[in-house]
């Protein structure tokens, strides 16, 4: 079953049947102004924190309500609908609607009974508010007398759970006041007399608006139970009914903003009408509402410039392949995506409520990977921040807090932290993440000198850039096990795999060996031989551990428990094959051909599904040790066999560095959103984002994803792609061009900026291989290996390979 489809010139996804599985949503404005809109207009806003500055009112779970209504009505027959079709639901026989999420702003079109409608949902660029621009055309042959209604549900507080649950206080803070065209929402106004700057037990007066542009308010509502009516849902609204919002106000219980306008339309005529919803105090909601009167044009320029400014940063790679889904998510989708979980974290959706203060470590480095290739400078001040969340000891604050103060901040080590943040210890890995995030920045950019840059640690004292990587190995070295491999301390990766101390973690070896091959990089640019020496030796000797600890005839085990046991060995009743340390077996360069060659297909017999491949198999049901978390979630889901998404990824590019297009491939074909469009029964989720995980064969609902849009997923997922499929892979002094692509593939063409310069590259396969190399040419210069060396690149460049 499909619901849209992707319109690749206006980078749209367009939703032409509105009763989608889950709501699928956009993401518009900043974390300054944050909203999530869903295709029936659903969602919430915020100003600066989903859970601390939660604007509008929103049932999570599914039930995508309330939301940003605009309602129609015919004054003559007093027929309604709504510019989205939920939430009056018109028969979908009579009422024709599309979706368009584009890239940073949502227009709802509706046909129904002779008027069309378009409701533009945005926050302008660099605002604080949001706009719900509505233009209605009479597209009968009769004049049309309407009235137009916005519906906004604001929160009592500011905090949603207080909103929500601690209703003896809530529900006697919250006013409302009408002023010219728009409804005020006052909390806490009786703290009006209080000098500026005052407060009482940390409040004052918080201030909000939603105000009318292009057309006069004909009534107005500041009152829930009086919009809706007693008994009536938000499909049926009695001040809609009724034609007239009985010019209401709200004192106590639930506030709204409502407002009428009535609008005559001759035939063929339009007419532009704008909501305003934001939080300012009077006057400078006054003059938002005042600078929307050439409504239509006003809102056509600010669209416009939102256009202009998400399509600039998609820019620095487009791509032209003969796979229509691989183009739609690597040039529009996977990269907006991949924006979206570098600017928001895992702070606001519609399954993350928005209560998370801070940035997981590990998420967040990651998630600078999948813009490296498109906005370096973006990437490299949230890598200065991530060093200066890096402890002196060379561990990552597991979370770093959104009030993050380098040099000052409490650690696992201390109390207040563990109280602060639930995180009870470091975890194995996180500073790990830095190594190839940092190298990505390095080596897209030729910036070495970022490595002599002093950043502060998180708690005291400073170092260079170099320095805190050295810190992070050391990090590793000092948390060893009893056989000498770092130990899975709170959590490696998994975070349902409590190892601790005395217990040892495959993937945090291989993830430490990968580290050791970066630094070396780094350390023979620096010059620094008496710690490059120390860098093989070390390198050499967990080689040797890894290889006699962790290989097991066929496949790398996941570590060692506390109590000495192997996880993942093939004679293990359960969990006895695992996908993360077959992939990073490879990408560490630890596996020889051989065990590779094993490990790999073992991934592809064993735990590959038509989705995706699983976490590990067999699910932990009986025979779980203590730290396997896992056996927590019914079998299939998330870390107990589910197919962790992100992990896909890492599989796609392990395939691409053996040259193996076909499997690297397919790999991305599996569970790429895109090629799933016809299947969103299946798999429930936007076909435009990626998932945290997709159910596995031991769940009935196998296919069946969640946890939309956040995900380490954009990034491992955009890495593999890049510098796996397209072989994409900068190194200090230029660019390796190393493609895995499916054999039938003829060929195929890449426009990317590379350190200012525009690389103009075709790949050609006329023998129909899945990699290699037989020429390049640049410029006309026919070049030794498939190496463009920075040095040779000109300002515009005509590149062609030939596999
Ligand atoms: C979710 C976290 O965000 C991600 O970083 C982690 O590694 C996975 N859980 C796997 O447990």
């Amino acid at each position: 079953m499909k619901y849209g489809y992707f319109d690749d010139v206006n980078r749209e996804y367009v939703i032409d049947r509105p009763d989608t599985p889950t709501p699928w949503v956009n993401y518009l404005g900043s974390p300054e102004y944050g909203a999530i809109i869903s295709n029936n207009a659903g969602g919430y806003s915020f100003a600066k924190s989903g859970a601390n500055g939660r604007i509008l009112r929103y049932v999570f779970n599914n039930f995508d309500q309330p939301g940003r209504y605009i309602y129609l009505r015919d004054d003559d027959n007093q027929d309604f609908w709504s510019a989205s079709w939920q939430p009056v639901g018109k028969d979908l026989k009579d009422y024709i609607s599309k979706c368009h999420h584009g890239l940073g702003y949502t227009k709802m079109v509706a046909d129904y009974a002779g008027i069309h409608s378009e409701a533009t949902y945005y926050v302008p660029k660099g605002k604080s508010y949001e706009v719900w621009a509505i233009e209605v055309t009479n597209t009968s042959d009769k004049e049309r007398h309407l009235t137009l209604t916005g519906y906004a549900e604001f929160t009592n507080h500011s905090n949603y759970e207080q909103d929500q649950v601690n209703l003896q206080y809530s529900l006697f803070i919250s006013r409302t006041a009408f002023q010219e065209n728009r409804i005020v929402q006052q909390i806490h106004g009786n703290l009006n007399a209080l000098e500026e700057d005052e407060q009482v037990d940390e409040k004052n007066v918080t201030e909000r608006f939603f105000g009318l542009a292009g057309n006069p308010v004909s009534s107005f509502c500041g009152d829930k139970k009086a919009f809706l009516g007693r008994y009536n849902g938000y499909d049926k609204p009695l001040g809609v009914t009724s034609g007239d919002l009985g010019d209401t106000n709200n004192y106590n219980e639930n506030p709204c903003g409502a407002l009428a306008s009535k609008v005559t339309l001759a035939p063929n005529e339009s007419k532009t009408l704008v909501f305003l919803l934001g939080e300012k105090y009077s006057n400078e909601a006054q003059a938002i509402v005042d600078s929307y009167k050439d409504a239509k044009t006003t809102v056509q320029a600010e669209v416009d410039e939102l256009r202009a400014e998400w399509g600039g940063r998609l820019e620095s790679l487009q791509v032209k392949t003969p796979s229509p889904v691989f183009d739609t998510m690597i040039n529009t989708w996977n990269a907006y995506n991949c924006y979206m979980t570098f600017i928001w974290s895992r702070a606001a959706s519609l399954i993350y409520c928005g209560l998370r203060n801070g940035y997981g470590y590990r998420d967040t480095v990651q998630d600078i990977q999948g813009i490296i290739h498109l906005a370096p400078e973006m990437a490299v001040d949230k890598i200065r921040f991530m060093l200066s969340a890096q402890v002196d000891n060379g561990g990552g604050l597991p979370l770093v807090k959104f009030t993050h103060n380098p040099g000052h901040v409490d650690t696992p080590d201390d109390a207040s932290y563990v109280q602060e943040t639930g995180h009870p210890a470091y975890r194995a890995d996180d500073a790990l993440w830095l190594f190839p995030t940092v190298y990505k920045y390095i080596a897209e950019t030729g910036n070495t000198a970022f490595l002599d840059e002093v950043i502060p640690y998180a708690n005291k004292g400073e170092a260079t850039v170099y320095d805190h990587l050295k810190a992070a190995i050391q990090f590793s070295m000092d948390n060893l096990g009893p056989h000498g491999m770092p130990a899975g301390l709170h959590a490696d990766w998994n975070d349902c795999l409590r190892l601790g101390a005395q217990g040892e973690s495959s993937f945090v070896a291989l993830q430490y060996y990968y580290a050791l091959s970066i630094l070396k990089i780094f350390a023979k640019q620096k010059a620094d031989t008496e710690y490059m020496t120390f860098l093989d030796s070390e390198q050499e000797s967990m080689g040797e551990k890894i290889q006699e600890l962790c290989w097991d005839d066929d496949r790398f085990v996941r570590g060692y428990t506390e109590a000495g046991e192997r996880i993942g060995e093939a004679c293990a009743p359960e969990a006895n094959m695992w996908l993360n340390p077959q992939s990073w077996a490879v990408i560490s360069g630890l596996a020889d051909d051989r065990q590779a060659e094993l490990a790999m297909d073992n991934v592809f017999n064993r735990l590959n599904t038509s989705y995706g491949a699983i976490l590990m198999d067999p699910p932990y049901h009986k025979h779980a040790f203590d730290g396997a978390l896992a056996v927590i979630y019914n079998q299939g889901n998330k870390e107990n066999a589910g197919i962790f998404s992100q992990s896909q990824g890492w599989l796609i590019l392990a395939e691409a560095l053996r040259g193996k297009g076909e499997r690297a491939f397919t790999y991305f074909m599996e569970n790429a959103p895109a090629a799933q469009n016809d299947q969103a029964d299946i798999r429930q989720l936007e076909p435009y984002c990626y998932g945290q995980f997709t159910e596995g064969p031991a769940s009935p609902n196998h296919g069946h994803s969640h946890v939309h849009w956040l995900t380490g997923t954009a990034s491992t997922v955009m890495v593999g792609c890049v510098e796996g499929i397209l072989g994409l892979r900068p190194d200090l002094d230029g660019l390796k061009l190393a493609p895995a692509i499916p054999k039938d593939w003829d060929s195929f063409k890449m426009d990317k900026n590379f350190r200012g310069k525009e690389l103009h590259i075709t790949v050609e396969n006329p023998n129909h291989k899945e990699s290699g190399f037989s020429k390049l040419i640049l410029n006309g210069q026919e070049l030794p290996e498939a190496y463009l060396p920075e040095d040779l690149l000109l300002d515009q460049n005509e590149i062609t390979l030939v596999l």
